[in-house]
Formats: C-alpha cells, structure tokens, sequence
C-alpha cells in the first residue's frame, strides 16, 4: 500500500516542511512504504497517472526545500467539486463533470494502492477531500482508505487547530510591510489603508494590526469596524492628541461585505472631514495599499516550519500506526492539529462543519485590539 500527498488550496509558507517532514517520518518508521506525490493539489489526482504523480518518491525529492516558501508540489483550486445550487442551469452538467473528476481520480488512487492521503490545505481543501475520500469508498467499498488533513492556510481559521502553518509567516510578512509604511507615512503625516488578505475571516488583518501597532482595525466578522464614520472620529480624536500619521489595517472580506468601494469610500470621508481639516490645519491625506499575494510569500518562520515538522509527524504517526504517539486509535478522515506544543486528532467532518472559525466580539485578541487601538473616547 502506499500513502499519497499533496497541497491544495492557497500555498500557505512552511508546506514544504510538511511535506519534508511527513515523508521522513513515513521512511523512518518504514523505509519500504511508498509515497506519492500528486502535484497541483486535487488536480494531480485526476490526470494522466504518469504526467500528474511522482511515484515512490526517494529521500532527495525532498532535499533542499525546507527553506522555501509555496509547495514546491504545486497547488491549486478544483472548482470542479463545487456544485451550483440545484435548479441552477448548468447543474446537471457541473454534477456530470464532478463525477467524472471523482471517478478518475479514485480509479488513480485505487491503482496506485493509495489507502492514505495527506492533504496539506485549509477548509475548503478538506470539504474536496471529503467528497474525493467518500468517492473513493464508493466505487472501492473493500479498500481501505483514509484522508489526513494538515492545517496548511494563512487565514488561520480552521477549527481543530491553534495556529495552521502560514499563518505565522504571513503574520511577519504583514507587520513588516506595516513598518515599512510607517516610514513613508510619517514623514508625510498621512493616513495609510492597508489590506490584508482573509477574505471570511479576520485574524491575519486583526493581529498584524496589534503587531505593528495600528490606529483602526476593520474585520468582517465584527460590521461595527466596517463603520466610517466611527473611523473618521478615532483618527480626529488622534489628530487632537497631535499623532504624526494612522495606520488602518483592513481584512480583504470587509470590501466584499460592506461594498467594494469601502476602501476609496473612506478615502474621501477622511480627506473631507471638517473637524479633521480644522485640527490638522489642512486636510488629511490619505493613500490606500494591499499587502495581497505578497503575505503569502518567503521563508517560513522558525516557527511555521516547526509546526509544520511536527504535524507533517504526526500525520505519519497516524497514517502508519492510525493514531498519534501517546493518544488512543482514531477511526475516519481525521485533521492533525495542534494545541500549544501537542498534537492533536480531529474528525475532519467535525474540523469542516465547524470551519471557518471566525473571529467574535469575545474573542481575546479582538478585545485587545479594542483596548490598545485609537478610539474617540479615548480618556488620555
Ligand atoms: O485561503 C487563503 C487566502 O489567502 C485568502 O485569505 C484569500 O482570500 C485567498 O487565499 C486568495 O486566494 P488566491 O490565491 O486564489 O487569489
């Protein structure tokens, strides 16, 4: 039997490492098992076996990459598993097209005796894995066959895990971009609108924000940061206090919620603020940038490779002796995931209904935000 791997969904920095470390861990233990590699995530699984798949890969497939950003086994999105709703026009044929990727790509995995499937992604790329793995069981009910799920997305916002690997790099790749900012926009006394990926959740923009020590946070969990006007007040009570420049770190989702133009919208607001012109002794100004793809680029964190060393570890541990070290057998798809230093078992249907994990008014570092950021009743 052997046990398959791939990355899906956006390439998250330290992927590598699991990868690498998943792999030594499977020869370690076993240095007869063979591995496959299925490049450009779910894709890889539905094409031509030769061209899509390195089979029984060897200890130099892995050589060398450790220190690289992406997945150096490619990723991508199947838009394909994605069904319309019903009665949409072309549902019948998206059902037929979708049937066809899971044939194909369980016939593969059934021929390449593949019984255990590591998929390094976030909760879109475990919701594939779930309709691929009960595909499989369908057409091959006597064959055993397992999806394990890495936590691989910047977002970090699976449910099952603390962290997924990415996050943390992304996290520094912000705050650096934060504190390049905030040289230019210092010697301008200007306002910087800054945003950051996380298209549903909002912990990427919320903690780079207390990271790099912004004025404002808008997250689109909590609507009342989408508030302008509450914006316009924060920076007029921080241009009292004879602050030299604003940083506002916006999460990607807030445009999708609250309107597409709520960037330039904000722009205007705050340029054309009266009590602003008047403290200020001209109007503000004010320019807008993304962080974008550039978050999600560069060496992983010593931190993010760690993670990844030690889930890509236990996603052998449970692929080869179906459990984690110390933890009693698990049955089904299961997440590896972590708390604090400790790995831990999830079923993955319980990590997909439960994903994404969102950002609350309660939570800890939302609160802190709102502790340590501008505010107009800021009493000092
Ligand atoms: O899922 C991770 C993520 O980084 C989101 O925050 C973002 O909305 C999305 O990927 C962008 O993906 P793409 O690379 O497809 O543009």
């Amino acid at each position: 039997m052997s046990i398959g791997i791939l990355t899906s969904g956006g390439d998250a920095p330290g992927m590598n490492a699991a990868v690498r470390a998943a792999f030594r861990c499977l020869k370690m233990r076993d240095p007869d098992c063979e591995i496959v590699f299925f490049r450009d995530g779910f894709r890889g699984l539905a094409r031509r076996l030769d061209s899509s798949s390195d089979r029984n890969v060897d200890r130099r497939a892995v050589r060398d990459i450790i220190h690289r950003g992406g997945t150096f086994i490619g990723t991508g999105r199947v838009p394909e598993l994605l069904l319309p709703a019903e009665g949409h026009p072309s549902y019948a044929e998206r059902v037929a097209a979708r049937d066809d990727f899971l044939k194909v790509a369980a016939i593969n995995l059934y021929q390449m005796r593949v019984d255990n499937l590591i998929v390094i992604g976030g909760d879109g790329s475990f919701r594939g894995a779930r309709i691929i793995g009960d595909a499989f069981r369908q057409h091959f009910p006597r064959r055993p066959f397992r999806v394990i799920g890495i936590p691989g997305t910047i977002d970090n916002d699976l449910h099952g895990t603390e962290y997924s690997i990415g996050y943390d790099t992304a996290l520094n790749n912000v705050v650096d971009a934060i504190r390049k900012l905030r040289d230019t926009i210092e010697s301008h006394r200007r306002a910087i609108i800054l945003e950051v990926m996380g298209n549903t959740s909002g912990w990427l923009a919320l903690q780079s924000a207390i990271a790099g020590g912004a004025a404002v946070v808008a997250i689109p969990e909590v609507e009342e940061t989408w508030d302008h006007d509450r914006i316009v007040r924060s920076l007029d009570a921080g241009v009292r206090r004879d602050y030299r420049y604003f940083i506002i770190v916006v999460a990607e989702g807030v445009r999708r919620r609250a309107g597409e133009d709520w960037c330039e919208g904000l722009k205007r607001k705050l340029e054309s603020d009266p009590a602003i012109e008047s403290h200020l002794g001209h109007p503000m100004e004010v320019r807008i940038n993304s962080v974008g793809h550039i978050a999600r680029g560069g060496s992983p964190t010593a931190l993010d490779n760690t993670l990844a060393g030690l889930l890509g570890s236990g996603a052998a541990d449970v692929a080869q002796i179906g459990r984690l070290d110390s933890q009693p057998p698990v049955e089904g798809d299961v997440m590896v995931g972590c708390r604090g230093p400790q790995t831990i078992l999830t079923p993955l249907d319980e990590v997909i209904e439960r994903s994404p994990r969102l950002v609350t008014r309660d939570s800890e570092l939302y609160q802190l935000s709102q502790r340590l950021m501008l505010s107009a009743e800021q009493p000092f």
